[in-house]
């Protein structure tokens, strides 16, 4: 570890020579206001072992129900839209200020290995599938740290978010480190810089995205100990979790964890979801007690102007663009009506600066993610408007998994709720988040239903009717079909 630990400076500020091995996000913004990507092509062929690590990694998952509907959703998204309805456009990207950006200073190294092989799932194809960077974050100087990466959908729907492992010392000075990012060669070194064991690992969902990274970060720190939520299963054929590589020192909520007296959790266990009635939506939330921290995984977000550094321009840029893959094929299908909404347009991404074509891509690429579809996905300004600086319940979560069971995450974010915390870390988008008790529970006022005749919040509708017309019609698609159970066709689950 020392080696590595003396391999690379870790000093955001330190250019010149080093700068050929580190960069950092401060750069990437300044390249991005800038005529030009900085030169930071992903470092690193792949090694044997992290070929086998990957490979290996990949085969424990497999899909699950949010996820499988999302893939799946595509198809059925293109006939469910035909239902929208046009919104008012709006021409003109107009810049607003970005929100704090409190996380600080990322740090990358160019220098390591950036390999990672993922191959697809038959149902869910998970980007980047061969190299991931990796940025991390000082969040609270020699205590807390983010290590970012990006992680998308393929397919050519330019759906890319960050997802964020979260790093704290514990007492013992050993590392704790919450749902696992690709164990590349850069993030093992960037870990490493922080010259302390890994002494706990902890997988806090069920879910696919978070999960696959377990097996093979466990075998880079075989020294700690693992723990995850309890009710782990795989799709078509529910393998133990050991299975794939995850061998677990204790199951959160039967077993007592060393760290118990610095976190505390509460577990999120609601019924079956659908697919399989082995199949559900398991969170853990943690406190860390001495910063006042609330960590979750999906159950809450908060979208922003601030562009994580892990997406790359080009992405941005392609997602900006009014003739990528997925406006083209929706004008050729003029679903949302979009051959009319691009008539009125005033300015086009041809006519935009860079610094606005890289915003319209992120625009793009984040509300994809969160709806599937926006209803105005060529000027989502007012859908932009709706979703961000504000903490929320992610639209696709909130429509698929928690409306479907409302009362157990009802009485999990009460429970959550009953703690002291000031500042809130997801697993994606925007953190830490300033944010405590009042506005966590707040982020679950849709429930019992985030259906627009029914559901509070801003303008009177949590979510935008208009934005939610694709994945409401993907849900009772799914509801109609028997895909996501519901209280009458949930089938009885013998060990629950
Ligand atoms: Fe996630």
């Amino acid at each position: 570890m020392a080696s590595r630990v003396m391999s690379f400076s870790v000093d955001p500020s330190a250019r010149g020579r080093r700068s050929m091995s580190a960069q950092t996000s401060t750069s990437r913004r300044a390249a991005r206001r800038g005529a030009g990507r900085r030169g930071s092509a992903p470092a690193s062929a792949f090694t044997p072992e992290s070929i086998q690590e990957a490979v290996i990694g990949h085969m424990g998952p497999t899909v699950q129900l949010a996820l499988s509907a999302l893939g799946g959703g595509a198809a059925v998204a293109l006939v469910a839209a035909k239902l929208a309805r046009g919104a008012a456009a709006k021409d003109s990207a107009t810049q607003r200020g970005r929100t704090p950006m409190t996380r600080g200073t990322g740090v990358s190294d160019d220098s390591k290995g950036r390999g990672y092989l993922i191959a697809p799932p038959p149902l869910f194809p998970l980007v980047p599938a061969f190299a991931r960077q990796t940025y991390r974050y000082e969040v609270d100087p020699g205590r807390m740290w983010f290590f970012e990466q990006k992680q998308g959908i393929g397919l050519g729907l330019n759906v890319s978010v960050n997802v964020r492992m979260t790093v704290i010392k514990l007492k013992t000075g050993g590392l704790w480190v919450h749902a696992p990012v690709a164990p590349t060669t850069e993030m093992v070194a960037l870990l490493d810089e922080l010259d302390a064991p890994v002494e706990h690992v902890v997988l806090p969902t069920t879910l696919f995205e978070h999960k696959i990274f377990v097996g093979p970060f466990q075998r880079k720190y075989p020294k700690a100990q693992c723990w995850i939520v309890p009710q782990q299963w795989s799709w078509p054929v529910n393998l133990p979790p050991q299975f794939f590589g995850i061998n677990k020192t204790g199951i959160l909520g039967q077993d007592r964890a060393p760290w118990e007296d610095e976190f505390e959790y509460e577990l999120l266990v609601p019924p079956a979801l659908g697919v399989a009635s082995y199949v559900s939506f398991v969170e853990a939330a943690f406190i860390h007690k001495p910063s006042k921290t609330l960590l979750v995984t999906d159950a809450v977000v908060y979208v922003s102007e601030n562009i994580p550094d892990c997406i790359p321009d080009r992405d941005l840029e392609e997602s900006g663009d009014d003739d990528n893959f997925t406006i083209r094929a929706l004008k050729l299908l003029n679903l949302f009506d979009i051959k009319t909404k691009a008539k009125s347009r005033t300015m086009t991404s041809k006519d935009m600066s860079r610094e606005e074509l890289l915003r319209l891509g992120w625009q793009r690429n984040a509300l994809q993610a969160l709806y599937f579809g926006p209803n105005d996905l060529l000027s989502p300004e007012e859908s932009w408007k709706e979703i961000t600086n504000r903490l929320v319940v992610a639209p696709v979560v909130g429509t698929l998994v928690y409306e479907n069971v409302p009362e157990p995450v009802n009485a999990w974010a009460r429970r959550v709720a009953k703690w002291d915390f000031n500042r809130i870390v997801p697993c994606h988008f925007d953190a830490p988040i300033r944010a405590g008790p009042r506005e966590f529970l707040s982020a679950f006022s849709f429930l019992p239903s985030s259906r627009p005749e029914n559901a509070k919040g801003r303008g009177g509708a949590y979510y935008p009717s208009e934005d939610m017309i694709l994945l409401r019609g993907v849900a009772d698609f799914l509801l109609n079909t028997g895909v996501i159970f519901t209280d009458e066709t949930r089938p009885k689950r013998p060990n629950i």
